[in-house]
């Protein structure tokens, strides 16, 4: 694939300017910056040459911009900035070719091509209700996972189950109590019965031993344990099963820590060699020089049985060993930073260097969700609902005309999936935020619906004009208001790059967002004045070149929603 159109221009100028001083690229290329959009789109501060050629920055900004020539740029002075503009052709039209041309694919690249990105994400606990930073994982790890496979990454996504521990236990002494033989497959009835028996087990320590027990004989490779493990295990994933094809997820592996049973010995040697183990209260910790009140990391407990920590290690290892990654990425909330920095610390004092290319992508928490049900959050009740909430809305928009559909139920669930996904990509990871139904589903507000809508528009548009165009001369394209809409798609494929690099759908989401408004600002511009219509009336060559910019800026929103994991309904 080629380089998109804004880094060749980009890259063009860099070595352009990098020439006429006399100094390699990479010494201009973290200088140049977006320009202020009044004066251009790129642009190169002087200043810091003051100093070794003994002349005022505007004194070189205007010899500079004399002797850099790229073709297809407008470079001019500004003060003591040089700056570049896209010219407005060839820009228009090799801009809008290329999102044309690439559709959902357009924003991508192969710089990831012969990489290996291991991505542990979702990894939800079996028998025990989802709670929300499991949604948020599944969300953000599956947007990450597209934004690097559109940079031609291979990706080996893993849903690492957490499908082994004490929680069997409870659930299993919990079923003798609590279940209900004939839903022992239902996945409602296993998580009430594990809140019940979770409440009971911290009232009653003789109840929490029964649990212990019973996962110690797990452990101990215990047939009828097992059996009903497994079964246990299988409602769950079938659960989920349910929800990942709502959400259009493949995982390339589900595997979970049940898979590192039996397989940790090896490690916990590994470990005694280097850097060391020690017995602490009967446990077997890491020996390493911990901070002042920090836990230490636990290998195995007094009663002999592994941890999560422990299964991490294995699991790492392992995924080195299948992979040879060049990044292995975690997407775990927060509250797990600690454990985090530990797992890594512990792999570089064994000499794992390539720990170094282990990421924790960490996310805030969610407040004020809970559905009509009631406060036990399950995933599928919360897509249920939003879908639920998205047919009012549908239902209401058919009978005002606004929305025209021959199904609404499978509208209703694009918008519902698509207003919880976009709510909580929308947001820096990091940051915690509160879960509001409105906000999610508002028409007209910062939200995936919004967006969704402004897809269908203007595939309405297309519609109405006659479809898209095969030929248009580009070079009518010269609105201010077209070439803002322009630059807006030229920029996905940078923004589709830092997402990647730092693990933040919410730049994406930002960029459709301002999408969508320069695409409503030029849209609506024909409400006013019926020569700045997209369908104008008397001139065909206009209406063309109309119809392709709102084309590109049509296949530029699918590629942007379709990384988010957001639907894009051609009508709504
Ligand atoms: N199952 C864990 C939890 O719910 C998350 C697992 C994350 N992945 C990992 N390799 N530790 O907290």
């Amino acid at each position: 694939m080629n380089p998109s159109v804004y880094s060749r221009y980009r890259t063009a100028f860099v070595e352009a300017l990098a020439q006429a001083l006399g100094v390699p690229a990479s010494e201009i290329d973290s200088q140049i910056k977006p320009a202020d959009p009044a004066h251009g789109d790129l642009s190169f501060p002087t200043f810091p040459l003051a100093k070794a050629q003994k002349k005022a920055p505007p004194a070189i900004a205007a010899s500079l911009a004399q002797s850099v020539k790229v073709p297809g740029l407008e470079v001019v002075a500004a003060g003591p900035y040089v700056n570049a503009k896209f010219a407005q052709m060839p820009f228009t039209a090799e801009v809008i070719d290329a999102a044309r041309s690439q559709g959902t694919r357009y924003g991508g690249s192969d710089v990831g091509a012969g990489k290996t990105v291991v991505m542990d994400y979702s990894s939800p606990n079996i028998a025990k209700p989802i709670a929300f930073h499991h949604i948020r994982s599944t969300m953000i790890g599956h947007s990450v996972a597209n934004l690097h496979r559109a940079l031609g990454y291979r990706v080996e996504g893993i849903n690492y189950l957490g499908d082994w521990g004490k929680q069997f236990g409870l659930v299993a002494v919990g079923f003798q109590e609590y279940g209900d033989p004939a839903h022992r497959k239902d996945m409602a009835h296993l998580v009430e019965v594990y809140v019940k028996a979770n409440k009971r087990a911290e009232a009653e320590p003789a109840f929490d031993d029964r649990a212990r027990d019973f996962f110690r004989r797990m452990e101990a490779g215990e047939s009828d344990a097992l059996a009903l493990w497994k079964e246990f295990r299988e409602t769950s994933v079938r659960d989920f099963e349910r929800i990942y094809s709502r959400l259009g997820i493949k995982f390339e592996h589900i595997e979970g820590e049940s898979f590192y049973q039996g397989k940790m010995e090896p490690v916990i040697e590994e470990i005694a060699r280097a850097p060391g183990v020690k017995e602490s209260q009967g446990a077997t910790i890491v020996d390493l020089p911990y901070a002042e009140n920090e836990p230490p990391v636990l290998l195995k407990k007094n009663d002999g049985s592994t941890l999560y920590a422990t299964r991490d290690l294995a699991a790492a290892i392992d995924r080195h060993e299948r992979f040879r990654f060049e990044k292995s990425l975690y997407v775990v909330a927060t509250d797990q930073a600690l454990h985090f920095r530990q797992l890594f610390r512990v792999l570089k004092a064994m000499g794992r260097e390539w720990s170094e290319r282990m990421v924790h992508i960490n996310f805030g928490r969610v407040h004020g969700m809970s559905t009509r049900k009631g406060n036990v959050v399950l995933l599928n009740d919360v897509l249920d609902e939003a879908k639920a909430r998205a047919m009012e809305k549908v239902q209401q928009n058919i009978q005002e005309g606004a929305i025209q559909t021959d199904n609404p139920e499978a509208l209703a669930e694009q918008i519902g999936l698509g207003a919880i996904v976009f709510g909580d990509l929308k947001n820096r990871r990091a940051t915690d935020y509160t879960f509001d139904w409105d906000d999610v589903l508002n028409l007209t507000g910062h939200t995936g619906p919004y967006l969704q809508y402004a897809h269908a528009r203007t595939c309405n548009i297309l519609r109405r004009g006659g479809g898209a165009p095969a030929s248009y001369d580009a070079s009518l394209l010269t609105l201010p208001e077209e070439q803002a809409v322009l630059r807006v798609i030229a920029k996905l494929p940078v923004v589709v790059q830092e997402a990647a690099e730092q693990a933040e759908p919410s730049f994406v989401a930002r960029w459709l967002l301002d999408l969508a408004a320069e695409f409503s600002r030029y849209y609506t511009l024909g409400n006013q004045d019926r020569s700045k219509r997209v369908l104008v009336e008397g001139n065909e060559p206009l209406k063309a070149a109309r119809l392709a910019l709102t084309d590109a800026t049509r296949a530029a929103l699918a590629a942007g929603l379709g990384l988010l994991g957001i639907a894009a309904p051609e009508n709504m």
